[in-house]
């Protein structure tokens, strides 16, 4: 990656091919043609990029239905897409994008034929989500011609391209569609070949520590999705996204970064899906899947308003909770604080209340009697409608129903799991930075590239080492070393890029 490259966008009488035209091609030819370029539009299948070309068709005129855009417009995009019938028809192509079967063999055999037919300056992209473009290009007689051009699924309305270079991709030619991608309203950001690339590598931990919780039994899909979406923002739950993308896809992703990375165990898949997958539960497109698509939602009880029976005290480091330190304020109740440097503690009645470190409330409570509570991190903890606890194994039930009554006392509605290490926002979001922070390290993106390739590719309401930043990267070490001190699992590791922003008291971003 050469950010000190400056390049333009290839100007839009470049004729632009695109090969492969299922779902991503013809998004992608959508794209090219609404910036302004000609574009052919080829697919191995008789007929098939003549349908794709109707598909978008239909989609524009809905959109004119829709007030979304002038008539004028969309005849004037659509009369830029040209279906031809073979590959000998894109000789005037400047750049050839391609989006066929995700196989390396078919994709170095289809850019060895796109060689011989192209002008020798045209750059060659492929949209692979998987396959090492590194490999794609070693069949090519100019391989640092050959880049990946990642776009997301539907390529007209998702912001981002991952601009993926390989080990021979020329710098200029990377700058060029990175500069491309801007002009055709994208956001791009530069990637290594490496297996995942930056969003889907990143992304993992998102599925991986929710599928585990659920595995162990401490939680359900729905209290889990619940907790993510209302704890930390994002916009779907992991199971109804992985439920979205088809548990069968989902899975293969997860699988092919495990192996690619050699077994490592930050990978590993879930039996719980591969299971899901066997049974044909592959989610919205079987009507099954970790919901019951037939079923009809379940209501949410409404919060009754309570008041506290006595006072609260808390002691230690009010700094990371002095949000909901505000809203036991606002309540009237008795709260009296004495500020230290230690982990800040919460007593009501009988429950003794900290925020997760990763480790579950059974393991942390020798200190601290018999009624110890974990809560979880949020977000905005000023904010927060939801949020999980734990309590230590063979606590009395008062302690229980005294945590429950602190925090519905605030509006907040605790769900009680299983003593579950690092709860679930806590260690989704520790894990989500640890692997942000192991990519830059690796070099895989900057930091401004990998935080804004989650947030355009995957709908992230931060990024991952924005929300590192934000909540404290010391934070984020203790958590993961007291998971892996709980679950003994290499998975845990602290990056050592993230350490060693958290030893210096640095940010990611400055
Ligand atoms: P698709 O199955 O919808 O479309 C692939 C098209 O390529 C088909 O129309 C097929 O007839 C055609 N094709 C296959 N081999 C060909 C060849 N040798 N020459 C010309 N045409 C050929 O697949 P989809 O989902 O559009 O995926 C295409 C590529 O985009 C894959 O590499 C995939 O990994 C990648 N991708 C897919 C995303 C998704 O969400 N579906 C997201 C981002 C990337």
């Amino acid at each position: 990656m050469s950010e000190q490259i400056t390049a333009t966008a290839l100007a839009t009488d470049v004729v632009v091919a695109v090969v492969g035209a299922g779902t991503m091609g013809a998004g992608i030819a959508q794209v090219a043609a609404a910036a302004g370029h000609r574009v052919l539009l080829v697919d191995a299948q008789q007929g098939a990029a003549q349908k794709a070309r109707e598909q978008i068709q239909r989609g524009l005129e809905s959109r004119v239905v829709q007030g979304k855009m002038s008539f004028d417009d969309s005849a004037a995009l659509l009369g830029c897409i040209e279906a031809v019938l073979d590959l000998e028809h894109l000789g005037r192509a400047g750049l050839v994008i391609e989006a066929i079967f995700e196989s390396l063999e078919v994709k170095q055999a289809l850019f060895s034929k796109l060689e011989g037919i192209v002008a020798q300056d045209a750059i060659l992209a492929t949209n692979t989500s998987s396959v090492s473009v590194t490999a794609i290009a070693s069949a090519l007689k100019h391989p640092g011609r050959l880049l990946g051009m990642h776009f997301f699924n539907p390529a007209p309305v998702m912001k981002l391209v991952e601009v993926v270079s390989g080990l021979q991709t020329e710098a200029k030619v990377a700058e060029s569609i990175y500069a491309t991608a801007i002009a055709w309203k994208k956001k791009p950001v530069h990637a290594r070949s490496t297996p995942g690339f930056i969003v889907n590598r990143v992304a993992r931990p998102y599925y991986a520590e929710a599928l585990r919780v659920v595995e162990e039994g401490a939680a359900s899909p729905e209290q889990l999705d619940t907790l993510l979406s209302r704890g930390a923002g994002f916009r779907m739950g992991p199971f109804r996204l992985m439920d979205l993308i088809g548990n069968d896809v989902n899975y293969a992703v997860t699988q092919s970064t495990f192996n690619s990375y050699f077994g490592d165990s930050r990978y590993r898949p879930a039996l719980l899906q591969g299971e899901l997958v066997d049974a044909g539960r592959l989610g919205r497109k079987t009507g099954h899947g970790f919901y019951d698509y037939a079923q009809t939602a379940v209501d949410e009880t409404t919060l009754q308003a309570i008041s506290l029976n006595g006072s609260v005290e808390v002691s230690g480091d009010t700094a990371p909770i002095a949000a909901l330190l505000a809203r036991l304020e606002a309540t009237g109740v008795q709260l009296n604080v004495a500020v230290s440097t230690t982990p800040a503690v919460i007593r009501y009645g009988r429950a003794t209340l900290m925020m997760t470190n990763g480790l579950p409330a059974t393991l942390r409570a020798d200190s601290l009697g018999q009624g110890l509570v974990v809560f979880d991190l949020a977000d905005d903890y000023g904010q927060v409608s939801d949020l999980a606890i734990a309590v230590q194994d063979g606590a009395e039930e008062a302690v229980c129903t005294d945590a429950v009554a602190l925090f519905t006392s605030l509006g907040i509605r605790a769900h009680v799991l299983d003593d579950v290490p690092g709860l679930i926002v806590a260690r989704t979001l520790a894990m989500l930075a640890n692997e942000a922070a192991e990519a830059l390290l690796s070099r895989i993106g900057t930091a401004q590239g990998i935080d804004d390739a989650m947030r355009f590719g995957v709908n992230y309401p931060h990024g991952p080492l924005e929300w590192a930043d934000r909540i404290g990267t010391a934070y984020f070490v203790e958590v993961l070393d007291g998971l892996r001190a709980s679950y003994g699992d290499d998975r845990y590791r602290v990056s050592v890029k993230l350490r060693r922003v958290a030893r210096l008291g640095n940010r990611f971003h400055v």
